[in-house]
């Protein structure tokens, strides 16, 4: 949490302005600003964000859509909620995005859209997939909840479909207490964007409050003390159970949230959060981004395997979320690491065509869903790294097991 957020709010509160206030805009403004697009438009979460980008391209009941099957299930929750038709296509096992080999054998004759998810950040094959889409004349929309600051050639991802979409939900690295953002260089799109935000009731105040309560409770139960005496013990007990912080969140506290099937404006609050952020935002990439190369370098050097590691196939400049292995005996894997005081991560993303048609056709996504374990490398400590790679060492590649 970035360290003049309290007062800031403090001083909105005092003022009365927690809900509506003048901040919105300039969020907005300077989150267009910082992707060199044309128009931003922030709402209350990235679902919302999706949702009104569909209606707005006006697809309606019964269009299809192209997705990634290893995704966020609030996405192919999404297009049902709006009757469209989720069609998974399965991802490239190298950097688990959306492979676009794939996208002829879904295609029909009522599709609309592509979904193009850029996982963990990891920028998708935007030139194969804009290329495909304008061939067969489909709206791209972008899905940038983990990806905001990355970059394909120097350009923001972002800026290259017809629209795209951010999450500032609190499990991401940007995340203004829960909000979403459009982004499109389209500006009559923007508008309607725009006055179908204005018709949205505000963010209801018990909802901030309880947005604000999270990520609080969130920030000070991973600091030492409250770490030590009550994360930690809760987190080894989970571990048995195979779940993990995230997941834990995800189907306790999250549901209790903004349901991300409703829509509000975004409020003055999660705006003047994020404008603090996003002026902090390059210089948390940078320190991410060293952090992992220094991970990845003590690695190297201690000979230690980092199955599943995407850095051969991304640049790291461009690479704002989070670290990922592939390991068959993950949980395994993660259980020594939390008895080593590390946490990690293994219910991101899930395979989504299993999820919502019940179907094995994406066995890239199955084994991306059954095998990644997230490494909070960005946050870790030389001596932390140390007992990781210790780990590793012991763990191997876990190939022939
Ligand atoms: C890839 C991806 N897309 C979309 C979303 C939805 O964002 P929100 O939770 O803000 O509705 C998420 C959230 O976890 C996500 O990870």
């Amino acid at each position: 949490m970035h360290p003049g957020t309290a007062w800031a709010l403090l001083r909105l509160a005092v003022k009365g302005q927690l809900i509506s206030g003048e901040c919105v805009g300039h969020f907005e403004q300077a989150f267009a600003k910082y992707l060199s697009a044309a128009e931003a438009a922030a709402v209350s979460s990235g679902s919302a964000a999706l949702a009104l980008i569909l209606e707005s391209l006006g697809l309606q009941a019964g269009d299809e859509v192209i997705l990634p099957a290893y995704t966020c299930q609030s996405v192919p929750g999404c297009l049902q909620s709006l009757g469209q038709v989720p069609r998974f296509v399965d991802c490239d096992p190298r950097d688990d995005n959306m492979d676009p080999g794939r996208f002829s054998a879904v295609l029909t004759a009522r599709t609309r859209a592509i979904i193009a998810t850029h996982v963990f950040g990891r920028p998708c094959a935007m030139e194969s997939i804009e290329r495909f889409a304008r061939e067969h004349r489909l709206f791209l929309i972008e899905d940038c909840a983990h990806a905001l600051g990355a970059t394909i050639k120097g350009r923001k991802l972002g800026t290259w479909g017809d629209a795209a979409y951010f999450s500032l939900s609190l499990t991401k690295p940007f995340g203004a207490f829960n909000g979403g953002m459009v982004v499109t260089n389209d500006r009559e799109l923007a508008a309607r964007i725009r006055s179908k935000i204005d018709a949205l009731v505000p963010l209801p105040r018990h909802i901030l409050w309880r947005n604000m309560l999270s990520a609080y409770a969130l920030y000070w139960l991973t600091r030492p003390v409250l770490f030590t005496s009550v994360l930690y013990p809760a987190l080894r007990l989970l571990s048995w159970f195979d779940r993990d912080l995230i997941s834990a969140y995800n189907s306790t506290f999250r549901s209790l949230l903004a349901s991300r099937s409703e829509r509000f404006k975004l409020s003055n609050a999660q705006a003047c959060v994020g404008l603090l952020m996003l002026r902090a935002h390059n210089g948390d990439m940078r320190s991410r981004a060293e952090k992992v190369a220094s991970f990845r370098d003590l690695c190297a050097r201690a000979d230690c395997p980092l199955p599943g590691d995407a850095a051969a196939e991304v640049d790291a400049s461009a690479y704002p979320y989070f670290f990922i292995i592939k390991h068959p005996r993950r949980s395994e894997l993660a259980r020594e690491l939390l008895r080593r005081r590390i946490d990690t991560g293994k219910f991101l993303m899930r395979d989504c065509a299993a999820l919502f048609l019940g179907t094995a056709d994406c066995p890239h996504a199955a084994a991306a869903y059954a095998d990644s374990l997230q490494i909070p490398v960005e946050h870790c400590e030389p001596s932390e790294m140390a007992r990781i790679i210790e780990v590793l060492k012991s763990h191997g590649s876990g190939e022939g097991a």
